[in-house]
């Protein structure tokens, strides 16, 4: 009775778009990358965790400018609030993926990351055709968790690779970051509860104008 698992030691992070499942593959060929010399040349799994680590920086480093354009934009106070709770967050997480590079030896570099130049660019644009309102507000939202769901599939997958890697400090870093891009979703769903219905309520009374 052979049980085809694979050394996931450690897949019980809080990832929700990947939890561990390295079986797919089974391959025959499970090399031991983990151990590769710290610093060297990155292939394979080690790679791919690079190389979005770096599109994350980049990531993270837009939305420390991005997220103050959307706070400038909202309305409601609440929607404020919680913004600016996660351009603090934001820039933590900045530095703990610094701290992440650090953990492997390697120097922080930022690559363009394709998807949140466009995301960014998607909210921006939407903000400058809006009036001020519970609508904008409505989109602000629609927009930022667009952001975080973006960012939660991202570090989930990292934190798996991170701990099949057995780079533990990485793992732990971006788990604490996964964490709260999670709750930063929770709280915008959260806030939208009111906004949307206050943005119907408003086009209701237009509408009756
Ligand atoms: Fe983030
Ligand atoms: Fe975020």
């Amino acid at each position: 009775m052979a049980t085809p698992s694979k050394k996931t030691s450690a897949s019980k992070s809080g990832s929700s778009a990947q939890n561990g499942s390295s079986n797919k593959g089974k391959s025959k060929t499970q090399k031991t990358e983990r151990s590769s010399p710290k610093g060297q040349d990155e292939q394979g799994l080690r790679k791919l965790l690079v190389d979005q680590m770096k599109d994350m920086l980049w990531a993270e480093k837009k939305l420390t400018t991005a997220i103050p354009k959307m706070i400038k934009k909202a309305s409601s106070e609440e929607l404020i609030e919680s913004l600016t709770n996660h351009l603090e967050e934001t820039k933590e997480q900045v530095s703990r993926l610094e701290q992440a590079f650090q953990a492997m030896n390697l120097k922080a570099t930022a690559k363009e990351c394709e998807a949140m130049k466009g995301l960014v660019k998607e909210a921006e644009e939407l903000m400058e055709e809006m009036e001020e309102g519970s609508l904008r507000d409505a989109a602000i939202i629609c927009a930022a968790q667009k952001v975080e769901h973006y960012e939660i599939a991202t570090y989930g997958c990292l934190v798996t690779y991170s701990q099949i890697l057995g780079e533990t400090e990485v793992a732990e870093l971006l788990n604490e970051t996964l964490s709260e891009e999670k709750g930063a979703d929770e709280t915008l769903t959260e806030v939208s509860q009111n906004i949307n219905w206050m943005a119907e309520e408003e086009a209701e009374e237009e509408d009756a104008e």
